[in-house]
């Protein structure tokens, strides 16, 4: 199964792919690396020789247009085309995906989320659930759909809030789970065992 990860930070779940790509046995390859900006993450895809290729909003008159070059640059190294279209992961990708990305690769298109949608949706699901009190939180890999971390879940593991806990400690120990969840789920995938599909005719 090829792969194209979207990140737009430090990149560490990208790292687990790479490392799991890594084994042969492993039935998915990274193909291609994209951010929105100079992710320090790249420079993991870049050590592995992955291309990666930064598509930067404040260049595009529109998220629509900005979405539209970001897919061309991923249909360019074979995803989302053809009999095999691959899988896109969104692994850390800052950004919302407009409409017309997501009706391009769906639902060959999976994001990871730091919370256990429904609840915390949003680019602060760690703070809020602090904010919020919670006592166990977690992390989700779903389906993207057109809106915002709304699409089928497809595996989620809880997470203890404990005392004390920081934003950066909490999401350290969200991490902890989310790299080994994403890459068994991409392996799921990979091997049939897991239907994009059906995740998203039963929605
Ligand atoms: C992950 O926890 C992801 O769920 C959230 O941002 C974080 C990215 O971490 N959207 P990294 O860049 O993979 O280390």
């Amino acid at each position: 199964l090829k792969l194209a990860v979207l990140i737009s930070g430090g990149g560490s779940n990208l790292k687990a792919l790479l490392d799991a790509a890594a084994d042969p046995d492993f039935p998915a390859q990274i193909v291609c690396v994209g951010s929105d900006t100079e992710a320090p993450g790249l420079a993991y895809a870049t050590a592995a020789g992955i291309p990666t290729f930064v598509v930067r909003p404040s260049d595009y008159d529109s998220r629509e247009e900005w979405g539209q070059v970001l897919a061309a640059a991923i249909q360019e190294h074979g995803i989302g085309t053809g009999p095999h279209p691959g899988l896109v992961v969104s692994a850390g990708l800052m950004r919302i995906l407009p409409a017309g990305f997501v009706r391009s690769f769906s639902p060959d298109l999976i994001n990871t989320h730091p919370a256990l949608l429904p609840a915390f949706p949003g680019a602060h699901a760690v703070r809020d659930a602090l904010a919020a009190g919670a006592t166990e939180t977690g992390v989700t890999v779903h389906v993207i759909d057109e809106g915002v971390d709304t699409g089928p879940v497809l595996r989620q593991v809880a997470v203890p809030v404990l005392p004390g806990d920081t934003e950066d400690a909490l999401h350290e120990r969200i991490k902890r789970e989310e790299r080994p969840l994403l890459v068994q789920t991409v392996r799921d995938i990979a091997r049939g065992e897991l239907s994009l599909d059906a995740a998203t005719s039963r929605s």
